[in-house]
């Protein structure tokens, strides 16, 4: 059998960073409570073994329960100013590891706001990210989750910037975009959309003509990899969703070629040892 791995696949550079930030917190700072505030990434083994190794996981909402001085650290969504400060406030010490794409949609709705202009986000109201982005815009603030949203805004004359949670999906954005642009006459639209989810996506369209079947390696609740098996369906005439290599549906072995990728969660060890479960 040939198995053919999509030409991007796997950890996005966020989630890499983020991992890396607490694998070393937990070195250096063993010995003393290490929290993450939410999942650090959305892969139940990655997560398990970073338990394994002292990362105690809390929500954003049991801010309450992170003791103080201890070490906390922040995932790439990123988390609003006020949940900074109440660490800062318990002297905590803080490892950042917003993704820089989030943190500049941070930086932008903070600049914005401050110059008076409405800040229109289009992202989904219970993501982390977006409540992080959220936080820092100072006054007139917007979510838009669908086109629907976007239809029910009134008209407005005022100065306003259009951005979006980084993994929103392109085709809404693009749709959001322009009815917004219809009812905001002084809009300035920046397309946020991180190219991570997209470079999987069109690598992913490729591989499936090239292969008999595609497995799509990653967490059952990672919303990229489930967008990924949609694709997979779509353009193959076998897909399947997997989260290690005892999951392989045992037809695929029966494949001459085999197609893999992974949702930006899928740790490389992982997608290493579904190649070799395949080929062995
Ligand atoms: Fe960052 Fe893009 Fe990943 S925004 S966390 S590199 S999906």
């Amino acid at each position: 059998m040939e198995v053919k791995r999509a030409s991007v696949l796997g950890f996005c550079f966020g989630v890499r960073r983020a991992v890396e930030y607490a694998e070393k917190a937990l070195e250096d700072y063993s010995g003393k409570k290490v929290y993450s505030l939410g999942p650090l990434i959305h892969n139940e083994i990655v997560l398990q073994n970073l338990k394994n190794k002292g990362l105690e996981i809390l929500s954003e909402d049991e801010l309450e329960k992170v003791e103080a001085k201890s070490v906390v650290i922040i995932r790439a969504h990123g988390v609003s100013p006020d949940v900074t400060k109440a660490l800062e406030d318990k002297d905590c010490v803080i490892i950042n590891a917003t993704c820089p794409r989030v943190n500049a949609n941070q930086i932008t709705v903070q600049k914005a706001s401050s110059k008076g202009k409405t800040i229109i986000l289009t992202g989904d109201s219970n993501h982390g990210e977006v409540k992080g982005v959220a936080g820092y815009a100072q006054g007139k603030f917007i979510l838009l989750e669908n086109e629907a949203d976007a239809l029910s805004l009134p008209e407005d004359d005022g100065e306003a910037i259009l951005l979006s949670q980084t993994t929103f999906s392109p085709v809404q954005f693009e749709k959001i975009s322009q009815i917004v642009g219809q009812k905001y006459k002084n809009l300035k639209i920046n397309n946020t959309i991180c190219p991570a989810t997209k470079e999987r996506q069109d690598s992913l369209i490729d591989l499936c003509s090239r292969v008999d079947g595609v497995l799509v390696i990653g967490g059952k609740n990672s919303a990229n990899t489930i967008r990924l098996f949609q694709t997979a369906q779509k353009n193959c005439p076998h897909a399947a969703h997997i989260q290690s290599a005892e999951e392989i549906p045992a037809d695929f072995f029966a494949f001459e070629r085999v197609g893999i990728t992974a949702g930006a969660s899928t740790p490389d060890v992982i997608i290493e040892q579904v190649e070799k479960a395949l080929t062995k």
